[in-house]
């Protein structure tokens, strides 16, 4: 049976763009394939040193993935700590990744930009942590979001390398998973670029309805068109984005027609945008904070992710040991 294996780190709440991005194709798996799905908490000391409290942000994520509905009966849910065999993998394929391509990676140069105080070496290798994180369990598909793809190379050409020089044919090429075949980029709602936690301008599954109406009206536009049919500037076109995403087709024409004919009023776009996000998040919100209160069930799923996510891990480790040479 095909494998899949994603994760995202504990550094705040679940926002849209983690939700369309990745965990939505998490719930589409989850029935059909075996499926490990992740708290990346060592990856999230690449750029928060003191996680603050460690433990809080990883069940925040917990009863998160499980509010969306995420489901311990069918998929692994665990924390990567948990799970030491991820670190003899990461450390096997750090003897084999080399300087240069990891310098390259434009994800580590953009950290690099904006802290230049700590380039630590975790940073630079935060994608050989990844491809451990992936290929520990030899998965053939990965559900993440748009901005993962150069990660996803790298994991890919990590796993080619091993079975090359070890002359085996040993981990799959994993591969990145969308359901519509097209990677998905949620924008921000701040004019240009992505939504993510680290941006500042996201909406968070867990944000109640005043909270959303806030953001959602805050998003930036501009004067309207003037000519029939133009081009939509990014702002612009970032709204119609989000539309398509939590709207029906028919809201979603109804506006584009309005901008069209130069007659859209951006107001009442925004309303309707906040409340059928609202719409969304609202049944989800509940069951987070539902879910968070209870711990011990939380801790009860985080144990049992992280014995079948050890069962998994502890046979590749093992064969990889034997083909590396270990006795
Ligand atoms: P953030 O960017 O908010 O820090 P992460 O880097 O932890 O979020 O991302 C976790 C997952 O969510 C990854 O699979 C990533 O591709 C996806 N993701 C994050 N932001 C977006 C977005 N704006 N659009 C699509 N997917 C996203
Ligand atoms: N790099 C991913 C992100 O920032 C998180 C992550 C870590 C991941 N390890 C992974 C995703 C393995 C998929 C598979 O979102």
């Amino acid at each position: 049976m095909e494998i899949v294996v994603s994760g995202i780190r504990p550094t705040g709440n679940l926002h849209l763009g983690n939700y369309f991005g990745a965990v939505k194709n998490f719930l589409r798996l989850q029935d059909e394939y075996k499926c490990f799905f992740f708290i990346a908490d060592w990856h999230s000391l690449t750029t928060h040193p003191h996680p603050g409290d460690v433990t809080v942000n990883v069940r925040k994520i917990l009863a998160e993935y499980l509010a969306c509905g995420i489901d311990p009966e069918k998929a692994a849910i665990y924390v990567q700590s948990d799970v030491k065999e991820i670190l003899e993998l990461y450390l096997f394929l750090n003897m084999n990744a080399y300087l240069g391509e990891l310098q390259r990676v434009t994800s580590f140069k953009e950290k690099a930009r904006k802290q230049p105080e700590n380039v630590n070496a975790g940073l630079l290798t935060y994608p050989t942590l990844m491809a451990a994180d992936i290929i520990i369990h030899k998965a053939h598909k990965v559900p993440v979001g748009k901005d993962q793809e150069q990660n996803m190379e790298m994991a890919r050409k990590f796993a080619r390398r091993f079975n090359t020089i070890y002359g085996v044919d040993f981990f799959p090429e994993p591969a990145s998973y969308h359901f519509t075949g097209e990677a998905v980029k949620v924008p921000g709602l701040d004019g240009s670029g992505k939504m993510g936690k680290s941006e500042g301008n996201a909406i968070y599954l867990v944000d109640d309805a005043d909270t959303i109406r806030k953001k959602v009206m805050k998003a930036v536009t501009d004067s309207g068109p003037t000519e029939p049919n133009s081009v939509k500037p990014e702002a612009i076109e970032n709204l119609f984005t989000m539309l398509k995403i939590v709207s029906s087709p028919d809201t979603y024409d109804y506006f584009n027609e309005k901008y069209n004919h130069c007659e859209i009023r951006y107001g009442d776009l925004k309303k309707q945008l906040a409340e059928d996000i609202i719409r969304f998040t609202a049944p989800i919100r509940e069951r987070i904070l539902e879910i968070s209160a209870d711990v011990d069930y939380m801790d009860k799923v985080a144990a049992r992710g992280a014995e079948k996510a050890r069962e998994s891990a502890s046979n590749t480790i093992r064969e990889v040991r034997k083909i590396i040479g270990f006795k």
